[in-house]
């Protein structure tokens, strides 16, 4: 039988470290519309499935020794499935990063690098403990070093709950998806008054690097949510579509709904006439299960739509252009927002489906000088690159480079599908009779008829999916209505896919 004192101490130390700061900062933090680190991981996990460890690290420093010291760690499960996790617990000395949570934090990113198991960040802190000095950028970079090992190995989500400025904006940086809670969140490299010195420019917190500003703007920011429960809930969800690490498969699940394989109303979605919009999310959600499409990076660069989905069960990257968008053109937000979610399916074995519908890349002279041809050579290296199962749907427009890049057949694409509606040419009729025909227009009778006549014909013999069909670069000429029967097949055909890269240190993507 145990000393019941030797009982008394630990059951007094494990009290006093989930006490936090103490109620008055808890209820602080719940005034500021935010849970503490505590509840955020009870609110995440499977009920009951939480293993803390080092609840009772504290700080070699006399003075600053409260149980945990500002960040709770350990292992749980969602879905049945095993997550590390660390949340800081701004009760104390405000979640700021001490060297000993930062050994906190690395010891549950090293267990789930040998795992194998996502790594999830809850983070809410005022970032260097400034009065460790370099023992606190210490602790961070042992955490940067980390988190870059662990990139395409595991899963890495990063939720801001709270402050995350200066350098510790860049752990968040280098995972996979930092979601940031609406009002209560913020990053930024410099604050407002750093940059007020010197820039002189007047800027409040929120607008700096709230989460609108990361959402919609900067592309910092893949998710952004209302509140702590959303983000919490939301992180379940998108675990539910990724392995657990880059050795696994996503787990499959049954539809929800049993879909029919054909659906008679995606016929209507395309319009023949090449100028009008309509909604590409639309086609998606009835062609993938239960009409459910998970949108990554929703607010940001909305001409190239990306996101996870599932097909009978199975998980999928979907990568498609959006007509309703800046008529669905590839410009330098579209290219990296796209290069980022392409290269992370790959990396987890996420096969991807392509939609195409894209007049090209956006010309203009603020595009060019800042560097469109990098940037969009970002997202053709990317499906260059990509050895998991590759399917395309041209649904209309397929032109010059931008044909190329959405993964067509020439860059080791499995299968490629164009809707009758498909033109897969270098440039569009108007831009062919300007550049072959001009002098023929120029010299007849009447001009404007003669161009008619040319734009005609032009697109008879090119804007089809016919002549690509004829050359085996186009595999199937489908009707909308079959695209999902079609997808669905593909993939269980590319289950077993093994196409690899030539052995090398690492690529050079343009960066
Ligand atoms: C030590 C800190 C701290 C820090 C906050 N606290 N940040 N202690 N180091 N970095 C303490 C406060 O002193 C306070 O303690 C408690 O946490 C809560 O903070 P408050 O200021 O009362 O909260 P709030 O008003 O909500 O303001 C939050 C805040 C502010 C905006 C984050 O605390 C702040 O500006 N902190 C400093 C931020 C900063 O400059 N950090 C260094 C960035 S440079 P008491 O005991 O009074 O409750 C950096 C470099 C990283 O991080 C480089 C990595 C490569």
């Amino acid at each position: 039988m145990f000393p019941q004192e030797k009982i008394d101490k630990l059951r007094t130390k494990y009290e006093a470290a989930l006490k936090g700061g103490g109620q008055a900062r808890i209820e602080k933090q719940h005034q500021g519309g935010k849970l503490t680190a505590r509840e955020r991981i009870a609110a995440f996990l499977d009920e009951g499935s939480f293993e803390e460890v080092d609840a009772l690290a504290v700080n070699p420093n006399p003075g600053d020794q409260i149980p945990g010291d500002g960040v709770v760690t350990g292992f749980g499960r969602v879905e049945g499935r095993p997550v590390a996790l660390f949340a800081q617990d701004f009760t104390v000395v405000g979640g700021s990063l001490s060297l000993t949570q930062a050994r906190k934090i690395c010891k549950v990113m090293d267990m789930a690098m040998k795992v194998g198991c996502p790594c999830i960040g809850m983070n809410d802190s005022g970032g260097a403990r400034i009065q460790e000095g370099v023992n606190s950028l210490a602790g961070y970079a042992e955490i940067f070093l980390r988190n870059t090992m662990a990139s395409g190995v595991i899963p890495q989500i990063s939720l801001i709950m709270g402050p995350c400025a200066g350098g510790a904006v860049y752990s968040p940086a280098i995972t996979d998806f930092i979601t940031m809670v609406r009002n209560t969140s913020y990053m930024f490299v410099t604050g407002p008054e750093v940059i007020k010195a010197v820039t002189h420019e007047d800027v409040t917190k929120e607008e700096l690097g709230g989460a609108s500003a990361h959402g919609y703007k900067s592309g910092v920011a893949h998710f952004v949510v209302p509140s702590d429960l959303a983000a919490l809930a939301h992180t379940r969800e998108l675990l539910s579509f990724l392995p657990s690490n880059n050795l696994g498969e996503a787990p499959r699940r049954a539809p929800l709904m049993d879909m029919a394989l054909e659906n008679p109303d995606l016929d209507q979605i395309v319009p023949d006439d090449p100028s009008k919009p309509y909604d590409m999310r639309l086609l998606v959600k009835g062609i993938v299960d239960d009409g459910h499409f998970f949108e990554v990076m929703e607010g940001y660069a909305g001409n190239l739509v990306v996101g996870f989905a599932r097909l009978e069960g199975r998980s999928v990257g979907i990568v498609a252009n959006q007509p309703a968008n800046l008529a669905g053109v590839l410009d330098i937000s579209a290219s990296e927002k796209g290069a980022r979610f392409v290269r992370f399916c790959d990396a987890f074995n996420i096969p991807l489906v392509v939609f195409e519908d894209v007049p090209g890349f956006l010309p203009g002279v603020n595009q060019e000088h800042h560097g469109l041809i990098k940037n969009g050579a970002k997202l053709l290296y990317a499906f260059c690159e990509a050895t998991v199962p590759k399917l395309t749907v041209i649904t209309r427009k397929a032109y010059g480079g931008a044909y190329i890049v959405m993964a067509s057949k020439h860059i080791r694409t499995d299968f490629n599908f164009a809707y009758p509606t498909a033109e897969i040419a270098v440039m569009g009729a108007e831009g062919a009779a300007n550049v072959l025909y001009i002098k023929e227009i120029q010299k007849a009778a009447d001009p404007v008829a003669k161009r008619a006549e040319i734009i005609a014909k032009y697109n008879e013999d090119f804007a089809n999916p016919y002549v690509a069909a004829g050359l085996g670069y186009v595999d199937e000429v489908i009707l909308p209505r079959e695209t999902r029967k079609k997808l669905v097949r593909a993939l269980a055909l590319l289950e077993n896919k093994r196409e690899s890269m030539p052995p090398k240190k690492h690529g050079n993507i343009p960066l």
